[in-house]
């Protein structure tokens, strides 16, 4: 019980830094181009902070489908989440998502930089 307490805040403090972002603080130009309706990709999402803010903007009618490679921020990020229903969060690499529907917008937020691949993870968007 104790041990599980003790795992429960690592895992806390290890997506805090994620479930702290937000749209108006860290991705400032996007609000600009989003409207409602839209159907937007997250990729590299983390908890789906952010991804969770675009959904409020796109509203209803719209949805955001977040991914990510790392399980543990889409657990958690689906556990925070949940009432939100126009929000999708799905654990998969970008590499490995063929998703039949079509995006009006694909966004992502300090991925690019950490991929040792960029330019195919472009291509692949
Ligand atoms: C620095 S975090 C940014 C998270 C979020 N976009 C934000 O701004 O808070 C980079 C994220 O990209 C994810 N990631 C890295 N490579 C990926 C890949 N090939 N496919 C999907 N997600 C990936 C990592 O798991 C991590 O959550």
């Amino acid at each position: 019980m104790k041990e599980n307490k003790h795992i429960q805040r690592e895992s806390q403090q290890s997506t805090k830094i994620f479930d702290d972002r937000s749209l108006t603080n860290d991705y400032r130009n996007l609000s600009s181009i989003l409207k409602p309706g839209m159907k937007v990709l997250d990729v590299g999402c983390g908890t789906g902070a952010i991804s969770k803010d675009i959904a409020n903007i796109v509203g209803e009618n719209g949805k955001v489908t977040g991914i990510d490679n790392t399980e543990g921020f889409i657990l958690s990020g689906k556990e925070s989440y949940q009432n939100i229903t126009n929000l999708e969060l799905i654990h998969v690499d970008l590499f490995d998502f063929n998703p039949e529907e079509k995006f009006d917008l694909i966004v992502s937020a300090r991925v690019l930089q950490w991929l040792s691949n960029p330019k195919e993870a472009l291509l692949k968007m």
